[in-house]
């Protein structure tokens, strides 16, 4: 991978005309006019509404915000219009599920005043989506601020139907989602909040760039009306901050059915292009781990007799991981820390410090012998105050023994002891590691995150994030597991925030060890996960005695993590979901396709492939018997010889799916 490339093909200044119908009313369209953003002054009041296709989305809705000396953003307030311009660039991803992303989009810019203060407002208007922000620039009345309260709404109807997450939960993001109609809406949520309108358009309205400030979760007020929350700190306050500054952009993401929303990339669009000049060093790749064992009860985290992450072990894993070609080795355990109650009191964690039966100078050697590279694993256990006096030797020595990948935890509540995972404080805290690794060169996957916001484009060494339930829900949830609609649901919730590190490849989906729990998935589906759920380092999560000897493995060995092309063929959030990829550093393509609890055929379309070339399909689909829950792992792998023009259907079983690597013939 080289440097960054920007290809703008024309980003220039000019007037776009603005319709100015009334004198404090003023008209935005995106370049092709499909969306409609209206701004009024009415009374000192600031409203904003927009339209897509001429359907109004959000009705008039308020914009503005409180501070904490008496300074009062909301009312009393003049509009005047200031810049416009026109920007039509195109930008490579270093990696991604895309490599080229058009962004191409009108912006306005309007000044919002009131008794010799003032802040901007910026509009950003695409064909699949709105962003806007507020601005505070330098020398406009403003010095260190606190904001008490952003008043930004984004009022729908009432019966508009929601996928929505509880906010200001235990365990913060990591919870199943509910769909109920906005009026429904039983609890403050979290973002992004995915909603398909009466008239069937699909929204999901999240933030950008968030940086310096506090998470955006949503307020509803029963009549389809939601509001800004900002999560406060223990104080109340919502952001501490001093001028200038910008806030997260607010999105509102339009899209025809849910496959718009899935291949929409307006957050990442809203972010900065990459500071990290050489991304060279940034390698997308698969992983296996001591993880799951340890999920399983098989063995523990803590030093003993049954310790997980000893050298014979992860040299088993280095030796698994060399012979099929996996990137990288997550040894969990490796370190101290975890032979009291850690998620309790995360202080005696030590980040550069091994435990004594993992020799970390053998290790290393040892993969790097086999061309596999150690991850490191730093578990706080939200103690990050403890984190941060280590984090700097701890890069210096994973540096040292050529580990470039950290996976770093949040066990807990808060972090600290009292701050959410997603108020500034800790958008500020999980900021300031990813800088730190950059320095480095180290890449980040990070659990118990802040929401991803797209500041991947900025950092691209922020490679994937948890924040939403993942595989390990599996091994040990109250409820049993993950439902088997889980999956047709994340894509369009979670995920349009940004990768997730789901850890998929349960091959073996009763748990013996967890009697009450299992993987609510057929095999096929466990390979179509792949292909669904985007993340650029993604885990083989089950042990290498259950993939061993087992054919639908190839399918984990064969499928890359990094794309040139994602096409989304056919959706229903919920029930089932279709996606295929172009692989960046080959000439074939692959497919996933899953389903809820009920069966569905696809029909499999090869126009996307090269025309005129021929292609072998290794196709791994349910066996006619199969079944999530009777009959998991009944699967056919076959192979067929397919060009653009073929079309074949598949029958997916009940909580099944498939999973198709088309391999171009030379
Ligand atoms: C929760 C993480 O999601 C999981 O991957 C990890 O194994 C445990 N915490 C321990 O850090």
């Amino acid at each position: 991978m080289g440097k960054l490339s920007v290809i703008p093909l024309f980003t220039f200044l000019l007037f776009l005309s603005v319709i100015d119908t009334k004198a404090n009313q003023y008209t935005m369209l995106s370049p092709t006019g499909t969306i409609k953003v209206n701004i009024e002054e009415n009374g000192g009041r600031l409203e904003y509404s927009v339209r897509y296709e001429n359907l109004v989305i959000i009705k008039p809705s308020s914009l503005g915000m409180t501070f904490s000396d008496g300074i009062d953003f909301t009312k009393g307030l003049k509009l005047e219009q200031a810049e416009h311009r026109k920007v039509n660039e195109t930008w490579e991803q270093p990696w991604g599920e895309v490599k080229t992303i058009q962004n191409k989009y009108n912006e306005y810019t309007f000044w919002i005043k009131k008794l010799g203060k003032k802040m901007k407002l910026c509009f950003r208007l695409f064909d699949d989506g709105v962003g806007f922000r507020y601005e505070v620039p330098d020398n406009v009345g403003f010095g260190k601020v606190e904001i008490t309260d952003e008043i930004t709404r984004f009022n729908m109807n009432a019966k508009d139907e929601a996928w929505w997450i509880g906010a200001y939960q235990k365990n913060s993001y990591e919870h199943l989602y509910q769909k109920t109609p906005l009026s429904q809406l039983t609890d403050t949520v979290h973002t992004p909040l995915t909603i398909e309108t009466e008239n069937g358009k699909l929204v999901s309205i999240h933030e950008a760039a968030l940086f310096d400030y506090a998470s955006m979760t949503l307020a509803p007020d029963r009549n389809g009306g939601l509001k800004c929350d900002l999560a406060p700190w223990p104080d109340g306050i919502k952001v501490k901050t001093e001028a200038p500054f910008k806030t997260p952009w607010r999105t509102i993401q339009l899209a025809e059915n849910a496959a718009g929303l899935m291949t929409s990339y307006l957050i990442l669009n809203l972010n900065e292009p990459s500071k990290i000049e050489d991304t060279s060093w940034i390698t997308p790749g698969k992983y296996v781990g001591i993880w799951w064992e340890m999920h399983l009860k098989k063995s523990t985290w803590a030093q003993g007799a049954n310790h997980g992450a000893n050298t014979n072990n992860v040299k088993r894993y280095i030796n698994f991981a060399a012979k099929y070609g996996f990137k990288g080795v997550l040894a969990e355990g490796w370190n101290y820390g975890w032979d009291g109650n850690w998620p309790a009191d995360g202080s005696n964690f030590r980040f550069y410090e091994p435990v004594p039966d993992f020799d970390m100078d053998e290790l290393s050697a040892y993969a790097t012998k086999k061309g596999v590279k150690l991850i490191n694993h730093h578990e706080t256990g939200g103690d990050v105050a403890n984190y941060l006096e280590q984090v700097e030797q701890a890069f210096e020595f994973s540096k040292k023994y050529n580990i470039t990948t950290v996976k770093t935890g949040h066990v807990g509540h808060y972090l600290n002891g009292e701050y959410t995972h997603y108020g500034q404080f800790a958008v500020e805290y999980y900021q300031k590691v990813v800088e730190l690794a950059a320095k480095y060169h180290i890449m980040l996957d990070v659990h118990e995150p802040v929401k991803p916001t797209g500041i991947r484009r900025t950092w691209p060494n922020m490679m994937t994030r948890e924040g939403a339930r993942g595989m390990e829900f599996d091994a040990w949830s109250r409820d049993g597991g993950n439902p088997p609609s889980h999956i047709e649901i994340l894509p369009f919730t979670r995920l349009l925030g940004g990768p997730m590190d789901f850890t998929p490849g349960i091959f073996e989906m009763t748990l013996p060890s967890r009697p009450n729990n299992r993987s609510n998935m057929t095999l096929a589906k466990q390979l179509s996960v792949y292909v669904l759920i985007y993340s650029p380092l993604q885990m083989a999560a089950d042990l290498p005695e259950n993939y061993e000897g087992n054919p639908a493995f190839q399918f984990i060995v064969d499928v890359p993590t990094d794309w040139d092309i994602t096409l989304v063929p056919e959706a229903k959030i919920g029930k089932y979901l279709t996606v295929v990829r172009k692989d960046r550093n080959s000439e074939d393509w692959y497919l996933g396709s899953a389903t809820n609890e009920d069966s569905h055929k696809i029909t499999v379309d090869c126009s996307f492939l090269e025309k005129n070339a021929r292609y072998t399909a290794e196709i791994y689909r349910d066996a006619p018997d199969a079944h999530w829950k009777n009959n998991p792992k009944a699967i056919i792998i076959e192979q067929k010889e397919v060009n653009s023009s073929s079309k074949f259907e598949i029958q997916l079983a009940e909580g099944g799916g498939a999973a198709i690597r088309f391999k171009k013939n030379n």
